[in-house]
């Protein structure tokens, strides 16, 4: 595929297309490709058969088109797109063959759409469950996080569209995100932070990477010489484009000497950017060598010739786009609990079913910031119920709580981020809750969909959330409903882990549903009903409370101008497991309609073999997880880490063998002294099973030898 081969320098043909090309262009001309000529183009280079650019968000689908001088919608009819589940959703389906299909399907909408260049998809670390953009990440595991990522930029880039990973890097957290300085020890950045990116970009062969808005270790992520130019081209041989998020750029000199590549998103005249006059009276009086903007230029030009098309090509919310989104929805939901088997329920005996909570009813697509979609369609999860049941059983709805209008509000920020909802949030109605009761005692299941929601206080880009507690009073709601109908099922849409304690002990069944996407509803209702048996599993751990997870323990979060990560490398269930700390649900974890058995686990070559079988009536599959533990390792790590998993589907009764391979990687640590990967000589344990902490098989393996890996 040609945009693999041209991130990893392979590309013969293509280099010299961009050389002859470059060899033509006038300083000027290369000047006008690092930066943008309106909220999200380059200009187009017409006596040289170079098209205007147009880049697009986002990690959900193609998002609807603002324009040209102003974040506000452009008002075009034909800027629809597929709305996607969200990312977390994706990588809760720990499946990177449906990662691919999703990229793909967001590259044929942007071909349909005429975008060039993808923002996404992001891979910063779940390190606080209060982060406002977790929704758009893969949780906190970079090996997890990583194969997701390079599935999502095969599919994509494999349509002829660039992808860009982001955002590079230390950017955690929303909170001072403009301006705060990430500081973290060199083995949290070599083996927490960095490996999503780095398998991003040297194994997805992700043509773009968009550098952060924070400063990290002192330096804005624009123009941060130890990031930019050191690590990603240097030692991994990046050959693509670095650009900035929108607005993210300081200066002229940091962003031409340290790594920079392409300017968007700042203010003003766009002739005035850093990367425009500035930089070409910069070229011009020998401030900047030549080969500094020759180099800015070429890696332009390979993005630029590796996604400019005879035919436009592509196409928009087909049959099979919508069906991805469905599968997508279907495999990522998480079944978190499930007693006494409340679910599945049966659609031929449930007469009535109480439909409670304002998420049950309110479109999700639009939401969020710039990850938001203006979709084709959504279905709601009240539509998709009652798409489900049709007329045999009777449903009603109550609101049961009341969130805020998403009302922008204010003056946007440089990247057009408003604050929402300025308003106290709303309490419990009791108004409310007092007729979801009514409409719980009367039904014989209460399904309350509840959650979070794209707000402030919510999941929202340019906050944080605040506690971890569900806002408006559903705590109260869920209690209340609970004690009235024994059958309560609770449904949650957010994008991360919220507090359960104050009911789940009342409550027989939960589902985690993220915000799944435009097929969401019709999802969940398979789900409930079991025509789909629940195979996602958590991409996080999911903390009793707050002050539990590293960094609040710490009180390392949020710093002020500088946010250190104290926790180091123990983040999510590195924290919990090697600091012996009870999660609510650990890492991994989801259940399923049927039961998996494991046996025979053995390890051949360099290959974990394990026979699972499904024990159970119903047809269903398994996320088997490998974790390597390191018996006696010469500096500290965590107790275990995620090294491979395999999802596998099974017939009921069915036993396949599942294999995982394992390469010196799996075993290996960044050793700060030696500045190198070191899988070193001695005893490990290799732990097999469905979730970090319900490890069915283990074997020990030795070795001999200590290797050091690339
Ligand atoms: C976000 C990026 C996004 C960009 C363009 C910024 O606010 O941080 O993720 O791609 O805006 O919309």
């Amino acid at each position: 595929m040609l945009s693999l081969l041209l991130a990893q320098g392979a590309d013969a043909a293509l280099d010299a297309r961009v050389e002859a090309l470059l060899r033509q262009m006038t300083v000027e001309e290369k000047i006008a490709l690092c930066h943008g000529d309106s909220k999200f183009t380059t200009a187009a280079i017409p006596r040289l058969g170079i098209e205007r650019r147009w880049l697009s968000d986002g990690p959900h689908g193609v998002r609807e088109d603002v324009g040209p001088d102003t974040w506000n919608p452009a008002g075009h009819t034909d800027d629809f797109a597929t709305y996607m589940p969200v990312n977390l959703c994706l990588a809760a389906t720990w499946d990177p063959a449906l990662a691919r299909e999703y990229g793909a399907t967001i590259g044929q909408e942007a071909r349909a759409r005429g975008k060039h260049i993808m923002l996404g998809p992001g891979v910063n670390i779940l390190r606080t469950p209060l982060n406002g953009r977790n929704f758009e990440y893969f949780g906190e595991d970079p090996f997890l996080a990583g194969r997701m990522a390079v599935g999502y930029i095969q599919g994509e880039q494999g349509e002829g569209v660039a992808s860009c990973v982001k955002h590079f890097a230390g950017n955690e957290q929303e909170t001072r995100r403009n301006a705060v300085d990430v500081r973290m020890d060199e083995r949290t950045l070599r083996e927490i932070y960095l490996p999503p990116f780095r398998a991003a970009v040297q194994e997805g062969g992700a043509m773009t990477v968009m550098a952060a808005y924070n400063r990290f270790r002192g330096a804005y992520c624009s123009e941060n010489e130890e990031l930019l130019n050191t690590i990603l081209k240097g030692e991994w041989g990046f050959r693509g484009l670095v650009m900035s998020d929108w607005g993210g750029v300081h200066s002229t000199d940091g962003a031409v000497r340290h790594g920079l590549d392409l300017e968007m998103g700042s203010n003003g005249a766009y002739d005035d950017w850093f990367l425009a006059k500035p930089f070409r009276d910069g070229v011009r009086n020998g401030t900047y060598p030549v080969a500094l903007l020759d180099d800015k230029a070429r890696r332009n030009l390979r993005v630029i010739l590796a996604t400019q098309h005879a035919e436009r090509g592509g196409s928009l919310n087909t049959a099979a786009h919508q069906a991805t989104a469905r599968r997508v929805a279907e495999a990522g939901i998480v079944l978190l609990k499930n007693d006494h088997s409340t679910l599945p329920l049966k659609a031929d005996a449930v007469r009535s079913i109480a439909v409670i909570g304002d998420n049950a009813v309110r479109l999700t697509a639009r939401g969020g910031g710039s990850a938001g979609i203006k979709a084709f369609y959504e279905v709601t999860p009240l539509q998709g119920l009652l798409g489900r049941v049709g007329s045999s059983v009777d449903v009603t709805f109550s609101q049961g709580y009341r969130q805020p209008e998403r009302r922008p509000q204010g003056r946007a920020d440089v990247a057009g981020v408003r604050a929402t909802a300025t308003q106290a949030p709303p309490a419990a109605d009791p108004k409310l809750i007092d007729r979801a009761v009514r409409a719980a005692k009367a039904a014989d299941v209460a399904i309350v969909v509840g959650g979070l929601y794209h707000g402030r206080g919510g999941d929202d880009e340019g906050a944080d959330r605040t506690d971890l507690r569900l806002p408006f009073g559903q705590d109260e709601l869920i209690r209340r409903v609970s004690a009235a109908n024994k059958r309560t099922v609770v449904v949650l849409l957010s994008g991360g882990p919220v507090e359960m304690e104050p009911w789940l002990a009342k409550v027989p069944a939960v589902v985690q549903a993220w915000y799944p996407g435009m097929e969401g509803g019709a999802a969940l209702a398979s789900i409930l009903f079991g025509d789909v048996n629940p195979s996602g599993k958590l991409p996080y751990s999911s903390p009793k409370r707050l002050a539990d997870s590293p960094a609040h323990a710490l009180g390392a979060y949020p710093g002020e101008a500088t946010e250190e990560y104290k926790e180091g490398l123990l983040v999510g269930y590195r924290w919990f497991d090697t600091k012996g700390v009870e999660p609510l649900f650990p890492f991994g974890y989801g259940l399923s309609y049927t039961t998996f058995t494991y046996a025979n686990p053995r390890l051949e070559g360099d290959t974990v073999r394990v026979d699972v079988t499904n024990s159970g009536s119903r047809d269903g599959a398994e996320v088997v997880q490998l974790y390597v533990e390191p018996v006696a390792p010469r500096l500290p790590r965590p107790t275990k880490e995620l090294k491979g998993f395999a999802k596998v589907a099974l017939k009921a009764g069915e036993t396949k063998t599942v294999a995982i391979p394992l390469d010196a990687r799996a075993f290996a640590f960044y050793d700060p002294d030696r500045k190198a990967w070191l899988a070193e000589a001695g005893a490990y344990r290799l732990l097999v099973g469905p979730s970090s902490r319900d490890i069915r098989a283990r074997l020990e393996t030795r070795r001999t030898e200590t290797v050091t890996v690339p």
